[in-house]
């Protein structure tokens, strides 16, 4: 079996749906359940045993010990970290307790647990550490894409705990000769995408009949990639990535915020227009910038599509159509998220399970 951390979030849980689709192989979900984490993005699985979901803080390196030492896993594929760029820059200490604390912390597990395996498991073992094309910084209009050699210059405390998170696999590798693989990838977007960020938000507060905020002038560049997408890829680097090794990640879509949300409102126009007729992008609003803003990241996908094969299966165009459609078939998740109902199910549901499985 594999061990995922963060998978009651937006990317985890394609990751364990997508998996699930392909594999057989059980999937152990350790998550904390923080505001991102909600486990009706799972509800798919039911009942399914393929999935053991544990609640746990990834800096609680004895549990995270015991889970190892009790399931054994071949790898770890984590994905657990605080996510959100404006949260970062009201609130950095969370983001530096779980992305660069927590991501020490089961590095220390997994070190010891891979010491204690025989040759064997401990040459097919792998710890893949998802990270974000942010760690490289901004990009000038005519800059190359970033490549993997790209020197790390992070901007907002986000990107400044996972460049140091990215280090500290870096070096379990070069130090101790754990077998880490890094991926580094772009703007993901899709299903169970929270409605705190640019895509979701728009989408929600569009029907809603809300401003769609834009930061600044609108013309920051972001390259975006189908979520599931994102998975495949992360699939094939678990599969055929060679240790030690870093994977950019990116679909080779640069488009501006403004050209995103006007796109957005021209597919709403069409699938659910407004009862008055009016055009979605009335509601466009430009207000004041995110401080710190990066003007633009753009991805070079060379070394993964030639060393491993993948290539993203949809364009931002097929992308965005799914996703929207998706938001408009799920509004009652969109609710649950933002009425907070979602949280109290999970203490309702999960909370003697979390003893439990504590116990084991
Ligand atoms: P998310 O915020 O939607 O989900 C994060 C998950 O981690 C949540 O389920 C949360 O409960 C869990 N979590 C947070 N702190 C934890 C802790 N201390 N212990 C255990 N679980 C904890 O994030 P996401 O957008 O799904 O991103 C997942 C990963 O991918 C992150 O590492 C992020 O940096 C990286 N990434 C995201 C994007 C993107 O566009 N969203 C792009 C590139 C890389
Ligand atoms: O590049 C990968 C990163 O993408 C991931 O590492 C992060 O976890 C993920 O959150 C995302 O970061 P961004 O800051 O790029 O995503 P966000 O959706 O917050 O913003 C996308 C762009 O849209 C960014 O330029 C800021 C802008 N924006 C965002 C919001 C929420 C707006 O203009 N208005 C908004 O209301």
């Amino acid at each position: 079996m594999i061990l995922v951390t963060g998978g009651a979030g937006f990317i985890g849980s394609n990751f364990i749906l997508d998996w699930f689709s392909q594999s057989d192989e059980p999937v152990i979900n350790f998550d904390k359940l923080t505001y991102a984490g909600n486990l009706n993005n799972l509800s798919a699985l039911g009942q399914d045993l393929r999935h053991v979901f544990v609640q746990g803080d990834i800096c609680d390196t004895a549990h995270v010990a015991s889970l190892l030492a009790t399931h054994a896993p071949r790898a770890i594929v984590h994905f657990a970290a605080e996510s959100h760029v404006d949260r970062s820059i009201h609130g950095p200490a969370d983001f530096i307790a779980t992305n660069v604390n927590g991501t020490f912390s089961l590095l220390e597990a997994a070190r010891a647990y891979w010491s204690g395996l025989r040759d064997a498991d401990r040459a097919a073992f792998r710890f893949l550490h998802v990270s974000t094309d942010e760690v490289y910084g901004s990009l000038g209009p005519d800059d190359a894409p970033f490549r993997e050699t790209t020197p790390y210059a992070p901007n907002s405390p986000y990107s400044a705990s996972k460049a140091a998170s990215d280090h500290l696999v870096r070096a379990y590798h070069h130090t101790y000769g754990l077998p880490v693989l890094t991926t580094n990838c772009s703007n993901n977007y899709g299903p169970y995408h929270f409605p705190e960020k640019l895509i979701p938000l728009i989408i929600a507060n569009a029907l809603d009949g809300k401003p769609l905020p834009i930061y600044g002038d609108g013309q920051n560049m972001r390259d975006w990639l189908y979520v599931s997408d994102h998975c495949a890829a992360i699939r094939r680097v678990l599969v055929d990535g060679r240790p030690g090794e870093t994977y950019n990640i990116g679909g080779w879509n640069e488009k501006t915020n403004l050209d995103v949300v006007q796109t957005l409102c021209d597919i709403l126009n069409a699938l659910a227009p407004r009862a008055d007729a009016a055009n979605y992008r009335n509601q466009i609003t430009f207000v004041q910038d995110r401080p710190g803003h990066d003007r633009r990241y753009a991805i070079d996908a060379r070394k993964i599509e030639q060393e491993l094969g993948w290539r993203p299966a949809e364009t931002f165009e097929s992308g965005i159509r799914k996703t929207v459609r998706w938001y408009l078939d799920n509004q009652d998740w969109v609710r649950d998220v933002q009425s907070g109902a979602y949280l109290k199910w999970v203490e309702k549901n999960y909370g003697n399970r979390q003893h439990n499985e504590r116990k084991a």
